[in-house]
């Protein structure tokens, strides 16, 4: 396990899609019905940024050609994606400090 210090909660807004970083890998987080999403950073479309995608009743649409994903699995609900996202645990600690592990 790689865990990663990313943020306070209080930090991430509901239903808005952010990008940070974790060790190597870039990736995607989200508040969504007050749990923390981490998803991959790139749509497996054509590899573009998820950052700035709208959330909607727990899917998560990519701003550029509008390939949907569910936001707690990355599983592919919409083309034109046909590949997943990964997903990535995440954690909140007793103190509000949002943890992820990048290597899951
Ligand atoms: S890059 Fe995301 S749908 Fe095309």
């Amino acid at each position: 396990m790689t865990e990663h210090r990313v943020c306070r909660v209080e930090e991430l807004v509901d239903h808005e899609v952010r990008a940070f970083r974790a060790g190597r890998r870039e990736l995607v987080h989200c508040l969504f019905d007050g749990r923390v999403c981490v998803l991959s950073a790139e749509c497996t479309h054509e590899a573009l940024p998820l950052a700035g995608g709208a959330i909607d009743n727990g899917v998560v649409t990519c701003p550029w050609h509008g390939a949907r994903y569910d936001v707690r699995t990355g599983a592919v609900r919409a083309l034109p994606a046909v590949r997943p996202l990964r997903s990535f645990p995440a954690r909140v600690d007793e103190s509000g400090i949002v943890f992820v592990d990048s290597e899951a």
